[in-house]
């Protein structure tokens, strides 16, 4: 689960540090342009925009020129970050699998595969159905899936270093895999300008086809497309509007 990742609690301060080489304008403007060409709304109004385990507010920063942005996060010290960059924008400490804004939103996005911390198609069903309740009944849903089970590969190793003027960052991953889990533990090494310190996480995501999300939205009402296109080629896009 991710209520003990380390990166998004007590060492929230490196995650843009580690995450440093993500593109998130890139990602903000694909979605952005997606999003324009699915709904319709008043050029004289601003679409509400919630984002679902927002994190630090990076797709935020670039998502408010053009919606009035909501955050949820379960994290309080990633919500901490977020508010910062982005004053004007709404923040919440949530957990996506029971949460009430009594708002309603032009369009949802949980995204960089959160909601696949949740390890059951269960918790998932009961997650889709709040996103449904906070929609607008011609809004979107845009899910960034975690990689499936046919792609996902164990025993591999990737390493990665990142310096800002204040922190240099190294992190090796290695991905296992138990049943259905994919389990990715990260050792970090930080030094912060006087000392050298490390922590380790592991990262526990559901592997699921993305015919079974697929599935629930269906039964929840709602058509999906999957999307692989760059800049989101990789783990791809679901998006869901309602049949
Ligand atoms: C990989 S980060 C993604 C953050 C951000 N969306 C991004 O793309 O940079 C995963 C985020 O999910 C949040 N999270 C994990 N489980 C959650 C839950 N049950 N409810 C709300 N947020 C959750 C974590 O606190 C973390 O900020």
């Amino acid at each position: 689960m991710s209520g003990s990742v380390s990166l998004y609690t007590d060492k929230a301060s490196l995650y843009d540090v580690d995450y440093l080489s993500k593109d998130y304008a890139v990602e903000a403007t694909f979605l952005q342009q997606l999003i324009c060409n699915a709904i319709q709304y008043s050029p004289a109004e601003k679409p509400h925009l919630l984002d679902v385990a927002c994190g630090t507010g990076n797709h935020l920063q670039f998502l408010q020129e053009m919606f009035v942005c909501t955050g949820i996060d379960l994290n309080s010290s990633m919500l901490a970050i977020a508010k910062q960059k982005i004053p004007q924008a709404i923040f919440q400490q949530a957990d996506m699998t029971n949460f009430d804004l009594a708002e309603k939103f032009d369009v949802i996005i949980c995204l960089f595969s959160s909601l696949y911390y949740l390890l059951d198609t269960a918790l998932i069903t009961r997650t889709l159905q709040m996103f449904v309740r906070h929609l607008t009944s011609n809004g979107m849903i845009i899910i960034e899936p975690w990689l499936t089970p046919d792609k996902y590969e164990e025993g591999k190793c990737a390493v990665q270093a990142n310096q800002t003027a204040n922190v240099s960052l190294t992190r090796l991953s290695v991905s296992r895999r138990q049943r259905d889990v994919a389990l990715i533990d990260m050792y970090y090494t930080v030094y912060d300008g006087k000392n050298v310190t490390s922590f380790q996480d592991t990262h526990a995501f559901l592997l699921l086809p993305h015919t079974v999300l697929q599935g629930i939205f269906d039964s929840l009402g709602y058509a999906t497309e999957v999307i692989m296109k760059a800049p989101f080629q990789e783990r791809g896009l679901i998006v869901a509007k309602a049949k």
